[in-house]
């Protein structure tokens, strides 16, 4: 008895770490959250050669898991067409579609620089890349800009670099608008003329309810300074304006690649980042208030507790209470990281484990897209059974050359447990 058990322990365990995928650390990636399903593509995975990842995998939000032991599944089919790193990622209305656009683009085969195509789109449900054609104003190649959708399905795109060398990396910075409309697919550059910004890149996107785009942060003019982080551009998605605001409350260091989330209270939560020379800025966490006029910055005390070490060039999620951070590169080391932190929004602290807001019912089908009736980052109030709160800063190995391999020789052993236990 005692030993069956112990084996059925152990089959279990054999077979849940072993599906697992286990993905290389990366940066400059993009993260989306697509129904209960935290969903990474795209980035840089290794700084010391032009390593760059076409992998398209997730983590079930539906289930519990630690920041030690993370169940990724990887989507074979769901391969970009090709490599893309500090570009922008944005879920259409519907949940259908992961538009895919910009960034420092190369072709999978030739591993050359390829800015033929700026949008790629991923169809959620059939798990397929597709180019699609799009009319409008030319596309502009750009890179280190960030994306958001407003809830007629137009996507704002501010800005951004255009890198015309790419051995030097250099180019210039822009303060154009650029939008595409995913219902009929056109791309359009607005005509502004008054107002305008300085030229950004790099910065942060929260649209609010209310229609306003809040940029933060990031590099700016043409002397590729950073940005006052009080020195807010607001962008009017409904008069097509832009507006200038200086914030109030504590100072917060400039920086870059950095991320942002909005609460669905009106709180912009950014984290990270760093100097334009790499490194760490302070604090590591701060939250802009735009409840209040002007915006008025402030840290959460408890925010500093198991806080994660600096980290830049990573991605931000709000999944109810839990921010999710995902990947990035350590200041300390200035190696690219595999690790994911968690910060609970409620209770201001860093957590380990992640807890589905919703009791999971009985497994409901995984296929993508279909059917599934999770509810998304609200406002609604959820459990927060956190037990642990101590953070992990051991990044786990990055197994580059091994993950494949692990995972056929891992499925060949279930297999072969689960012949054996028939
Ligand atoms: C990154 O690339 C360098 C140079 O090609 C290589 O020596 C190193 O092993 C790679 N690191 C990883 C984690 O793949
Ligand atoms: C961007 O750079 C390319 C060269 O790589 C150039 O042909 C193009 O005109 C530039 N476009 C814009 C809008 O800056
Ligand atoms: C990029 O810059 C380097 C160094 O300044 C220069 O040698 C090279 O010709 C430039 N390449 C292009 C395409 O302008
Ligand atoms: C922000 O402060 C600067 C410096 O005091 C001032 O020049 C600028 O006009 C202010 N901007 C706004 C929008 O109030
Ligand atoms: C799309 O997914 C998000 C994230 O879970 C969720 O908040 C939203 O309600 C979903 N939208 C639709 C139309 O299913
Ligand atoms: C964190 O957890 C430890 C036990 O692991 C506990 O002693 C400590 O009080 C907790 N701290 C907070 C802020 O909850």
């Amino acid at each position: 008895m005692y030993f069956s058990l112990k084996f059925i322990f152990y089959v279990i365990f054999l077979i849940n770490s072993i599906l697992c995928y286990d993905p290389p650390g990366r940066f400059a990636h993009n993260s989306v959250i697509i129904n209960n399903r935290l969903l990474i593509l795209a980035g840089w995975e290794n700084r010391s050669s032009d390593q760059f990842t076409y992998e398209l995998f997730y983590l079930d939000l539906s289930k519990s898991f630690d920041n030690t032991d993370l169940p990724w599944t990887l989507i074979p089919d769901g391969n970009l067409p090709v490599y893309t790193w500090h570009s922008t990622a944005i879920v259409s209305l519907d949940n259908s579609t992961i538009f895919q656009i910009g960034g420092f683009i190369n072709n999978k085969h030739t591993l050359d620089y390829d800015f033929s195509k700026q949008v790629y789109t991923y169809d959620y449900p059939t798990s397929k890349w597709n180019t699609p054609s799009i009319i409008g104003d030319n596309i502009p190649p750009r890179q280190q800009m960030k994306g958001v959708i407003d809830n007629l399905g137009i996507i704002y795109i501010f800005g951004g670099v255009n890198t015309t060398n790419l051995t030097t990396f250099t180019g210039l910075i822009y303060n154009d608008m650029n939008t595409l409309d995913t219902s009929s697919m056109t791309w359009k550059t607005l005509s502004i003329s008054k107002n305008l910004p300085l030229p950004n890149s790099d910065y942060s996107a929260s649209l609010l309810p209310n229609g306003i785009i809040v940029y933060i942060g990031g590099q700016e003019s043409i002397d590729w300074t950073l940005a006052n982080m009080k020195s807010i551009k607001l962008f009017d998605t409904k008069k097509l304006e832009w507006s200038y605001m200086n914030a109030t409350g504590d100072d917060v260091d400039s920086r870059w690649l950095f991320s942002s989330v909005l609460t669905p209270d009106g709180y912009i939560i950014i984290f990270g980042g760093c100097t334009q020379i790499y490194t760490s800025v302070s604090p590591n966490l701060a939250v802009l208030d735009t409840n209040k006029s002007p915006y008025e910055w402030s840290i959460p005390s408890n925010s500093k507790a198991n806080s994660p070490p600096s980290i830049y060039g990573h991605s931000a999620n709000l999944y109810f209470n839990y921010m999710i951070i995902t990947f990035g590169c350590y200041v300390d080391d200035q190696l690219f990281n595999s690790q994911v932190y968690l910060y609970n929004i409620a209770s201001n602290k860093w957590v380990t484990s992640f807890n589905p807001p919703v009791p999971t019912t009985t497994s409901t089908s995984t296929s993508p897209g279909t059917g599934s009736t999770s509810p998304g980052t609200s406002g609604t109030s959820i459990d927060t059974s956190i037990t642990s709160n101590g953070t992990s800063i051991t990044s786990t190995s990055t197994l580059t050359a091994k993950k494949s391999l692990k995972f056929a020789i891992g499925l060949g052993i279930s297999i072969v447990v689960i012949v054996f236990l028939l």
